[in-house]
């Protein structure tokens, strides 16, 4: 089977699928707190899902990022990451990771680990426990302090994703930092994106941090060298010389890293994302369920992956002009998966 490869010649190879749009947090950049899910029949079972990932992994993708919502709150969830896990034993899939919100690790780091999950990215904007709860609203931070100690005693390497948030946890950038040094954690900023709805009358743009300020501030205490090294992910590293970690700097909005996108979305009802910042999507339910022979499903992918475009249009600066919605989108973040 030939690799898939979209119209500006990237390679396809790495496949983020969101397992249901649930999640046991409220994130304020992410969900409003009384979110309207999917019915639980809409979703795809986890055998469609299977053969949705494995069809994908045929086509080429080497790496399987699993998300939500939260992913780990999903029924039957490790008979699921038991049955990826063949890919790896195969050698078809070089990674199989999640990105989580930590609240369920200390129950599944362990399995997980055995199935021969190496890293997992979680989801963590601040150490203060009462700031934890005003961000998260449904969250509480020792419990996913715990997740993530669990997770390390398994065996698991863990990159903590922090959103940078202006007035929020800009005072944090350095006990952050620490910590995750002193844990020996890999640390990643993303700059916050205009998705969602539940903002009021404000807009993302009152919450947006550009990273090229965090990073000064980091340079302040800090000697950065960047590192050329890349995980197949968006971000870009640099190395503190001072500790020897690795921070990782995720910039939607000040620098365009949709050159080298590798990625598409699957979401947890069958639709194919092939940008996050755009709204286009291929429906693979109907195609999946059409027959129980793949040959029109890896068409239906060929074709939406024919319509890959060339970047996403997040812009604050937009807003700006418009006064308010501008490059805002009204997906949910745990649609997609992040
Ligand atoms: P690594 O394998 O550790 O490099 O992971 P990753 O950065 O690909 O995955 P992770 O789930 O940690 O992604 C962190 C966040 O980066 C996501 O939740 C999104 O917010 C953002 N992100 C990832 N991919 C894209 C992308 O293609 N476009 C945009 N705009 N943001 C992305
Ligand atoms: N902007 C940037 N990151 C976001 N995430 C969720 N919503 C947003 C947003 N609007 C992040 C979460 C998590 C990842 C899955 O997506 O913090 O790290
Ligand atoms: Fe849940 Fe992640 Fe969204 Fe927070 S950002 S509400 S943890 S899906």
């Amino acid at each position: 089977m030939t690799q898939l490869i979209d119209p500006f010649a990237r390679a396809i190879s790495y496949l983020r699928v969101s397992v249901t749009d649930r999640c046991d947090f409220r994130c304020t950049y992410c969900m409003s707190e009384n979110m309207t899910f999917l019915p639980k029949a809409d979703l795809l079972s986890l055998e469609e899902l299977d053969r949705l990932c494995t069809t994908f992994i045929r086509m080429g993708v080497q790496k399987l990022r699993i998300t939500g919502g939260e992913p780990l709150v999903r029924k039957g969830i490790l008979t699921f990451f038991e049955a990826m896990s063949r890919h790896l034993g195969t050698g078809a899939l070089k990674e199989l990771t999640l990105t989580t919100n930590g609240s369920q690790l200390t129950k599944f780091a362990e399995p997980l680990a055995a199935l021969g999950i190496k890293r997992i990215n979680v989801s963590l904007d601040t150490l203060d426990p009462a700031k934890f709860a005003q961000i998260t609203r449904w969250g509480r931070l020792p419990q996913v302090l715990d997740g993530i100690a669990a997770a390390k005693a398994a065996g698991l390497r863990v990159k903590i994703n922090a959103v940078a948030l202006k007035g929020f946890n800009e005072d944090e950038l350095f006990s952050l930092t620490d910590w995750c040094a002193a844990n020996d954690h890999d640390l990643t900023f993303i700059e916050v994106m205009p998705m969602g709805d539940d903002m009021g009358s404000a807009t993302r743009l009152d919450q947006y941090w550009p990273l090229k300020d965090l990073r000064a501030r980091l340079a302040e205490r800090f000697a950065l060298t960047d590192l050329t090294e890349q995980t197949g992910g968006p971000a870009r590293y640099v190395r503190l010389a001072e500790t020897g970690q690795k921070i990782g700097f995720i910039t939607p909005l000040t620098h365009n890293f949709c050159e080298s996108c590798n990625r598409v979305r699957l979401t947890c009802t069958g639709e194919l994302y092939m940008c996050l910042g755009q709204e286009d999507m291929a429906d693979l339910r109907a195609p999946l369920r059409a027959n129980p022979e793949d040959a029109g499903l890896e068409q239906a992918i060929r074709a939406a992956i024919a319509r890959k475009p060339k970047g996403h249009d997040f812009d604050y600066s937009r807003q700006k002009v418009a006064g308010k919605i501008g490059g805002q989108m009204t997906r949910h973040m745990s649609h997609t998966g992040g």
